[in-house]
């Protein structure tokens, strides 16, 4: 029966191409498993303000998911770039948001945090965030607070979003709630979103105000606990403790600025050789990184006039500046940059500056790392992981949502580990492709089972032919 016997090998084969291509191919053209995310970060939260704190609900979040050291944030380490590198996954030179203000260096405007939140060339500046590239693929994002939110991308906003009202109080804790209700029960709820970043003010402010040393922070951080706590209860209340992954983290850390006759503070206008005359324009007086822009044929001299005339004032030529920050090569960072020591601010004309914690320092000291968890279906339980860079969380929350990201700074291999494999699962890629491989052999051994039966009764017949001849 050399005719059937051909057929059936070609047809064999072909099912056995198709059965493990589909196997292999990833699902709905999604790269990972898939899940609700929410995002949220407590603007200013250090990696140890739990240690000198009662924190019950964060030490259960902790059990019940992943807990690390601390993680490590882009440089500048200010609230609206480090935010932006949350959502993009890129380092700050790489997604254009340079700066908590914004300027032009021309007319000497300058607008401060929460105007430059309505400033859309500022964000829109060729970068998507998560939610626009989300929403593209099918999924349903929103924020609530989260720098970056009032602005639109490529003529694409988050689909529902909230902004704060200007002299918003971010500190008040019956607010928080009524936010945390609001996005679990009408967001992933009702309107059924399947990503939403929320952002709280605290314990920046207070941070700022009081420095992270003193019994306001610390009660700053029991009020974040008890939020942590209603933050989980209220996923139980609306049933989506099962499907939906909780990460909580924040954009910098604080630390105590020495000043008050303790050190020798930094004051430009002191510095002899240095006037601010041979400026155009300049952003100093905003913490521990200022920029300056020389006027034209002036910047040798004013680089020569700072360079060593403070110990802790270090100054660098945009292109000098060290390449591990990552805050170079973007038109919008002013040719000259001072960056103080851990501790010491930037003053312009005489100290304007009180408060008594600040961030905005090098993203190595220890006290610029945010604290990170994570909790839910997509996590392991109890697990405590060594310190990872924040480009990172971008690509994570992509895989979880199982949508395929942007180009980026980060990876997921830095947040595999802390993932339940894939087998652990109910709905993931690998199980699917386990039962796409199980219908394409079921559908060979059905064809072979044909075969095997045209065959058997050919014979037969044939058999049945010959004993007649
Ligand atoms: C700054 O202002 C000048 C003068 O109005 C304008 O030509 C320029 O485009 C502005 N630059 C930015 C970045 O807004
Ligand atoms: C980003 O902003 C700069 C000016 O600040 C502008 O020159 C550049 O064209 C913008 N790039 C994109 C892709 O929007
Ligand atoms: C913000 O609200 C809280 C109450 O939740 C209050 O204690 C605090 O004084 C308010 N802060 C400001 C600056 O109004
Ligand atoms: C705190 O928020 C609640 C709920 O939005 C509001 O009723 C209350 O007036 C606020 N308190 C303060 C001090 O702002
Ligand atoms: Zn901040």
């Amino acid at each position: 029966m050399p005719s059937i016997g051909k057929t059936m090998l070609w047809t064999t084969f072909l099912c056995l191409l198709m059965a493990s291509s589909s196997g292999g191919a990833p699902l709905n053209g999604a790269t990972g498993a898939r899940s609700k995310v929410l995002l949220i970060s407590f603007d200013g939260f250090r990696w140890d303000y739990d240690r000198d704190v009662d924190t019950p609900n964060l030490d259960a979040m902790a059990m019940d998911g992943v807990k690390a050291a601390y993680v490590t944030p882009p440089f500048i380490t200010i609230t609206s770039p480090t935010h932006f590198t949350l959502l993009t996954g890129k380092y700050v030179e790489n997604h254009g948001v340079i700066h908590n203000m914004w300027f032009n260096t021309t007319t000497q405007e300058r607008k401060p945090y929460y105007m430059t939140q309505f400033v859309n060339e500022w964000w829109d500046n060729g970068s998507l965030p998560i939610w626009i590239t989300a929403q593209r693929q099918g999924r349903k994002a929103g924020s609530l607070h989260f720098p970056g939110t009032a602005s639109s991308y490529q003529g694409e906003r988050a689909m529902v979003s909230e902004v704060e009202p200007r002299f918003y109080n971010y500190s008040n804790e019956t607010a928080w709630r009524e936010s945390v209700d609001k996005v679990m029960g009408q967001w992933f709820g009702a309107q059924d979103l399947d990503f939403v970043s929320m952002y709280f003010g605290e314990p920046d402010a207070t941070g700022h105000r009081h420095g992270p040393d003193s019994p306001e922070r610390r009660a700053m951080v029991r009020q974040v606990d008890r939020t942590v706590g209603y933050i989980r209860d209220s996923a139980r209340r609306h049933d989506l403790a099962d499907r939906l992954d909780i990460i909580i983290t924040a954009d910098h850390g604080m630390r105590t600025v020495l000043r008050n006759g303790l050190v020798n503070e930094i004051i430009l206008s002191q510095i002899p050789g240095f006037t601010f005359k041979d400026l155009s324009f300049h952003l100093v007086d905003f913490g521990p990184v200022g920029m300056l822009l020389p006027k034209e044929g002036r910047l040798e001299k004013v680089y020569n006039a700072l360079k060593g005339a403070h110990p802790n004032l270090h100054v660098y030529k945009r292109e000098e500046m060290p390449e591990r920050l990552h805050y170079a090569n973007n038109p919008r960072i002013l040719p000259l940059l001072l960056i103080s020591d851990p501790g010491y601010v930037i003053n312009g004309y005489v100290p304007l500056q009180f408060n008594k914690g600040e961030h905005g320092f090098d993203n190595e000291d220890m006290d610029m790392k945010p604290f990170f968890r994570a909790v839910g279906p997509s996590f392991r339980q109890n697990l405590e992981v060594g310190p990872f860079e924040t480009v990172n969380v971008y690509p994570l929350m992509c895989h979880l949502l199982g949508i395929k990201p942007e180009p980026n700074d980060g990876h997921l291999d830095a947040t595999r580990h802390m993932l339940v494999s894939s087998d652990d699962r109910g709905t993931t890629v690998s199980e699917s492709a386990v039962s796409h491989v199980f219908i394409g052999l079921a559908a060979v051994s059905g064809f072979l089972v044909v075969v095997f039966v045209l065959a058997t009764s050919r014979a037969a017949y044939r058999k049945r032919k010959a004993i007649k001849r």
